[in-house]
């Protein structure tokens, strides 16, 4: 696609967009909630868009997710917080279907067991996951990192041929402007900052529109004001989907968290606002470490 279509793209976005607003409510978020469940979609009409119960896992004996259940409702942004060791990574490990948990239900939606269902399945299915170090193709452009993002499931040859369509060339100039790389289409992505790279990597995940999108450790190596932006983007992403977020920065989770859930030994330790788990007794022993 050229620079020319992609101006064609922003425009025709800023015109729905406009139209969106003016339409006053309809659209966005809530549409997405109305939806009725169809045949290979995730169904949230219970509420819930993930679900976990008694999920555990142990390797080598050691019981690294000790009895984990866990509920993400549509639209909501959970933080998950905890030491070292706590068992985050693995329970992500356990949603995409990396890790094979020993016990327990997992289900996305109301229908769907992902523990029937192999890693690149959960990914199509809707499930997006970022790992803590950025992991962008740093001899290619930005706009071929985003392009690249959609051929990841077609063969060589399809690859080779493929083109965005229109609907993918205007999904493509809003994912820019959203992780503020718009300045940036033609630039190598190994010359972007390290915050820049962790955002094209989150641009990849939105190109393929997943439902539920988790990110490990998002803002780790970042200078204050890429947090400051990270933190507005996580926002304004967040309003089409719903989100988990590992991060161990407590004021960074303050700003973004709709709910913390704070794990600590493979367990849910607390659940609450920001507030209320901050002043739970047994949270601020586990963080003193007495
Ligand atoms: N594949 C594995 N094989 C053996 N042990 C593992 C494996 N994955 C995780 N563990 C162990 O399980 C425990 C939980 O690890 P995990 O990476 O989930 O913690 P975490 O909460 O993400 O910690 P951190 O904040 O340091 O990233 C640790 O003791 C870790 O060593
Ligand atoms: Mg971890």
């Amino acid at each position: 696609m050229t620079p020319d279509l992609m101006e064609q793209g922003t425009r025709r976005l800023q015109a729905r967009q406009d139209k969106d607003m003016q339409a006053d409510g309809s659209g966005g978020r809530s549409a997405a909630f109305a939806r009725v469940a169809t045949p290979g979609e995730v169904d949230v009409t219970h509420g819930r868009i993930l679900y976990l119960e008694d999920v555990s896992v142990s390797f080598d004996g050691f019981k690294a997710i000790n009895s984990l259940s866990l509920d993400i409702a549509p639209g909501e942004l959970r933080c998950i917080i905890g030491p070292n060791g706590a068992g985050k990574t693995t329970m992500m490990d356990i949603i995409t279907g990396k890790t094979r948990p020993d016990a327990g239900t997992v289900f996305f939606g109301s229908t769907i067991d992902l523990l029937r269902h192999k890693e690149a399945e959960i990914a199509q299915m809707g499930i997006g996951r970022k790992f803590q170090k950025p992991t962008v193709f740093e001899q290619l452009t930005v706009f071929e990192n985003l392009e690249l993002a959609l051929k990841t499931d077609k063969g060589v040859k399809a690859s080779m041929f493929f083109r965005l369509d229109s609907a993918q060339g205007d999904r493509l100039a809003e994912v820019l402007h959203t992780i503020h790389l718009a300045d940036s289409v033609q630039r190598l992505a190994g010359t972007l900052s390290h915050g820049q790279k962790q955002w094209l990597e989150i641009g990849m995940l939105l190109m393929q529109e997943p439902e539920l999108l988790m990110l490990d450790e998002p803002i780790a190596g970042m200078s204050a004001r890429e947090r400051e932006l990270t933190a507005d983007l996580l926002k304004r992403i967040c309003k089409n989907r719903s989100m988990i977020v590992i991060e161990h920065d407590m004021a960074f989770v303050a700003q973004i968290a709709s709910k913390v859930t704070v794990m600590h030994q493979g367990k849910i330790l607390a659940e609450g606002s920001m507030d209320e788990v901050q002043n739970n007794p047994q949270v601020i022993d586990v963080y003193l470490g007495h």
